[in-house]
């Protein structure tokens, strides 16, 4: 939520043919580009020039900010700053766009996150004289970095100004409540940026006389693979040479080195006319990556990334599956199957309400975060919750160094690679994936499940990329029925068992995508009230468990789909292959290939990602960054 990038450096880089006064701005802007998945209600770019700090900023997507640096260059600058915002304190505006300049356009600041005591903090600024041009905490925390600039100035007479910037960022940052990342560029320092970060993230990457800031690596991995985390509670000041890493109270701190792994052209679109529809046919690779390296040459499970004490994962009585969004269906559907697997009762909560409604957790609980982005404030904070309580925390995890995994005892890296499109596809399908590979492991270590069981159960997995692909191959004819209900005003679809969160995904991509009121609810709730809503027309979409399944839910699921069909639905249905059952109650039936029933939402998903992207297409919507959302939700 907010994309943050800083810049510092001095020369050119070898080999391009920009000046070093260009290579600033060519920094920023395409690391804008590339963190704009985190918000683009406005974007802004501040440069250190020969005349002090020159801005520019721009309600709506960084494409109007690239229209006003045209009409309206920036100056020759070595170093700068740029943000793109998700809006939380005031509309998406040019005034409460960011950077913000204070000090009589000394000082430029952008942040991401919520300063929560910023209106005693305005009061007593208004008192002082300050007057305010924006709604934003932002500007409030600006000027309170002014004037404790100033204060410095003062008190530090005939000192030079070197160091100033970063002291007078900690004195603000340990004023702040709240969550913020903060990053401050000054005129009497311009080769210097400044950041100081409580809550949300930011990371540094170490160039060869240029370093950078990113709220993610995404923000510099054009430039460099070499990345420092920030802890919690640090101020980072870079210039072109240095990096320093100091506490909220100016103690020297040491930041984590390490490498970036994934590749800079994953980021990019390879041919594909949307983000989202890359992710959505890189799902066959991403789930095939989570499995990979996961067994030792006897076919055991080998986690080698998780870190908890097997003997401990012995002795927990109860699994807390911590998420939002797509990853807390995700969490859901594997629920089903590490209650099945391991006989250990598995909840699974909205991380923003788990930490509020004083939950019992102790040291014999499991919480298992998932989180694509591993910044989610809410499942940061949940999990930081649970650990109070003595719980032991696993993180699973899209997003290499995050700060969720970092605070968590163990981690499970999914490897799907970079998601860019703000709705989740392929993550999900990775969660999945890493998750039954959690329950496997501890039905393994537990003794619940027989080697030769998990060894059938892994070999099935390992079939279900080509599965994926198949699915993908044949999509077109959901595609031209999506494309046929673009004037659709609402649709239904039903699920039960692991259907039930799929198809509550279903209408979540439906509603992110194509602004189109979708629900999903179990198909035996049905009875129960929602099949009031059905009217002549409604469409209904079914996902319907393998006719091999146990326990009759397959002839249960055709009766709800008779149900709603009696009273006018039309229904489209997704079912196994060689399910000819469906067929005469169903306007539409899509194939999917045979697999067990706990393995199917990897598959059932794909088509519902697929009839969503088509029909948001074909209303001419912007699949890759949808109205009003965020990819990475950074504040609570
Ligand atoms: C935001 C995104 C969703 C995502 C959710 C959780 O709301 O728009 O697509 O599912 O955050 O994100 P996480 O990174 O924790 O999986």
């Amino acid at each position: 939520m907010c994309g943050i990038v800083g810049y510092a450096g001095t020369a050119p880089a070898q080999g391009t043919s920009l000046s070093a006064n260009h290579r600033a701005l060519e920094v920023i802007v395409e690391g804008l580009r590339r963190l704009e998945y985190r918000g683009y209600d406005s974007a802004g770019i501040a440069v250190a020039g020969a005349n002090g700090i020159e801005m520019r900023k721009k309600s709506g997507k960084l494409a109007k900010l690239l229209e006003e640096l045209e009409q309206n260059p920036l100056p020759a600058a070595s170093s700068g700053i740029g943000h793109t915002r998700w809006a939380t304190h005031g509309g998406p505006t040019d005034e409460n766009a960011h950077p913000h300049v204070v000090d009589g356009g000394a000082l430029s600041v952008v942040h991401n996150g919520i300063i929560e005591n910023y209106s005693v903090l305005k009061a007593t600024l208004l008192k002082r004289g300050h007057s305010f041009v924006s709604q934003t905490d932002t500007e409030v925390a600006a000027t309170l970095l002014g004037d404790t600039y100033r204060e410095l100035v003062l008190a530090e007479p005939g000192v030079p100004s070197t160091g100033r910037l970063s002291r007078a960022m900690a004195a603000v940052a340990r004023q702040l409540e709240g969550a913020f990342t903060l990053v401050a560029l000054h005129a009497d320092e311009p080769g210097v940026i400044v950041a100081a970060r409580r809550n949300s993230p930011l990371v540094v990457g170490l160039g060869d006389g240029e370093n950078f800031l990113g709220s993610d690596v995404s923000g510099f991995i054009d430039y460099t693979r070499r990345a420092v985390e920030l802890g919690q509670d640090q101020v980072v000041t870079i210039s072109a040479e240095n990096v320093e890493i100091t506490d909220f109270n100016g103690v020297p701190a040491e930041g984590r080195e390490y490498r970036v792994d994934w590749d800079a052209a994953a980021a990019k679109k390879d041919g594909y006319p949307s983000f989202m529809e890359k992710e959505i046919n890189d799902q066959p690779d991403a789930v095939a990556q989570t499995l990979l390296g996961r067994t030792d040459g006897e076919g055991n499970l080998t986690l080698d990334e998780l870190r908890v004490d097997p003997s401990v994962l012995k002795t927990i009585n109860r699994i807390i599956v911590l998420a939002c969004g797509t990853s807390a269906y995700a969490g859901q559907v594997a629920r089903y199957a590490i209650e099945h697997w391991c006989r250990i009762p598995t909840e699974v909560e909205l991380s923003h309400e788990f930490r509020y409604r004083d939950p019992i957790v102790d040291e014999r609980t499991l919480i298992v975060s998932l989180s694509q982005s591993g910044e989610t404030m809410d499942t940061l904070m949940a999990v930081r919750y649970a650990r109070e309580q003595g719980a032991k925390t696993v993180a699973i995890c899209n997003t290499n160094g995050s700060t969720i995994p970092r605070e968590s005892d163990a981690v499970l890296y999914t490897h799907a690679g970079p998601e860019i499109a703000v709705a989740s596809t392929k993550a999900f399908l990775a969660q999945i994936t890493a998750a039954y590979l959690l329950g496997l492991y501890l039905a393994q270590l537990r003794g619940n499940l027989f080697q030769g069981q998990i060894k059938d159960i892994l070999a099935e997995l390992a079939k279900v990329p080509a599965k994926i692909a198949s699915v993908l191959a044949n999509a077109d004819q959901i595609k031209d029925l999506a494309r046929s209900m673009a004037d659709t005003r609402t649709v239904l679809f039903l699920g039960r068992h692991v259907g039930y969160p799929v198809a509550m995904e279903g209408a979540l991509k439906l509603k992110e995508l194509a602004y189109i009121h979708a629900e999903g609810f179990a198909a035996g709730e049905l009875k129960h009230g929602p099949i009031a809503l059905i009217e002549e027309g409604q469409a209904v979409i079914v996902v319907v468990p393998s006719p091999r399944g146990r326990d009759s839910l397959h002839a249960k699921v055709v009766s709800n789909i008779q149900e709603v069909r009696a009273r006018g639905a039309m229904t489209i249905v997704i079912a196994e292959e060689g399910d000819e059952s469906v067929r005469e109650h169903a306007e539409h039936v899509f194939y999917i290939p045979e697999t067990s029933t706990l393995l199917a939402p990897l598959l059932t998903t794909v088509p519902l990602q697929i009839f969503a992207l088509a029909l948001a297409t074909a209303k001419g919507f912007d699949v890759d960054q949808p109205r009003n959302l965020a990819k990475s939700v950074t504040v609570e």
